[in-house]
């Protein structure tokens, strides 16, 4: 049967480093706090050349490089994001230019900080179904951008970057010890929108708009949501978390990821922290986790790893894959 194996994988942040105390001077917060609360110790934010579809055409430049591959090589770009450069065309398509590449198709995907799962999942959809034999899939946010800044319950939270992974089609036989996606399950629940949402949008108001969250609902959700989608798509393959190598989470706060952690019966040594350093970057944070965990040779071929998120929407889902 045919797999989806990544075979190469970058990532991309803005110059500018924002730490917690630099923020105390203009948001009404401390380092103790914010650290405290979510374990985030600072974040990227784009400067004014750097966009959603630049971050994310840097990331894609270097999976192509580590993966040995050119632009030529390339079917299909699936971009996740929520902060595009334009309402249309898409930011994928824009990056398909910066590329160069004028062959195959690109398109972008909303789910929020669920993205990058979403896209890993539709990708792995065309490859196993002939649509495809390469894709490019990148992760890619500017949420400093659609931010209130006089909110310190949100804008303390998030950062900007960009992350891109390539899937490829591999023979397999059908049987968990091969490389690529075993299983990938998605779930969505619209009746959560007030919890978290941005509070425009050009059928509504015609502007951006700004992020919305009642934090505390979200935490109250997340733990339980990400849990369960894990243990169905551990329960699709026949393994157990015994089995994981790697959890490799959506970065929004690090007592969710400790908290999902401990239910899953991970221990934290298998799992890739990364919200210190970046904050959330919603459908980036995965795909940055990911690379600073290959970069630094955690994660090896053959690693069997779970990818899961959960965010605005509400949108959660869990990929389980074989590096
Ligand atoms: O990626 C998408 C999914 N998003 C998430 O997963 C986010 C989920 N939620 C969270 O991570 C947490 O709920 C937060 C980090 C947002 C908040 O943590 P919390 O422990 O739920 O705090 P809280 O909202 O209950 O606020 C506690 C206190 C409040 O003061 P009072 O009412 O107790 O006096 C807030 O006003 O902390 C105050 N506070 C702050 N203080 C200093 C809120 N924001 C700040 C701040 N600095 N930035």
């Amino acid at each position: 049967m045919i797999r989806s194996v990544v075979c190469g994988y970058g990532a991309a942040l803005p110059k500018r480093v924002v730490t917690n105390q630099e923020l105390e001077k203009s948001v009404d917060t401390t380092d103790e706090w914010i650290v405290q609360r979510t374990g985030i110790r600072q974040r990227y934010i784009a400067g004014d050349d750097e966009t959603s579809a630049s971050l994310g055409a840097e990331a894609a430049r270097a999976a192509l490089a580590n993966a040995g591959l050119t632009a030529a090589d390339i079917d299909v770009i699936i971009v996740a994001t929520s902060t595009p450069d334009n309402t249309f065309p898409a930011t994928a398509v824009n990056i398909q230019n910066r590329l160069g590449m004028t062959h195959g198709y690109a398109f972008d995907m909303q789910a929020v900080c669920s993205g990058f799962v979403y896209a890993v999942t539709t990708a792995d959809s065309f490859i196993r179904s002939g649509q495809a034999k390469r894709i490019l899939v990148i992760g890619t946010e500017t949420f400093s951008r659609i931010l209130d800044w006089n909110d310190r319950t949100t804008c303390v939270l998030f950062g900007d970057g960009a992350g891109a992974i390539i899937m490829q089609a591999e023979e397999g036989t059908g049987e968990v010890a091969d490389r690529g996606v075993l299983s990938a399950k998605l779930r969505s629940d619209g009746s959560h929108k007030e919890k978290l949402y941005v509070d425009g949008g050009p059928s509504t108001t015609g502007t951006v708009g700004h992020l919305r969250m009642e934090g505390k609902e979200v935490f109250k959700h997340a733990v339980g949501m990400i849990t369960d989608v894990i243990i169905d798509a551990f329960e699709a393959t026949g393994t157990t978390a015994d089995d994981l190598d790697w959890l490799v989470p959506h970065q929004a706060n690090r007592r969710i990821i400790e908290g999902s952690a401990k239910k899953l019966g991970i221990p934290m040594d298998k799992v890739v922290m990364t919200v210190d350093q970046h904050g959330n970057t919603s459908a980036a944070s995965i795909p940055l986790a990911l690379a600073a965990a290959l970069d630094d040779g955690r994660i090896k071929k053959g690693d069997l790893i779970m990818l899961e998120a959960m965010g605005g929407g509400f949108t959660w889902g869990a990929v389980l894959l074989r590096w």
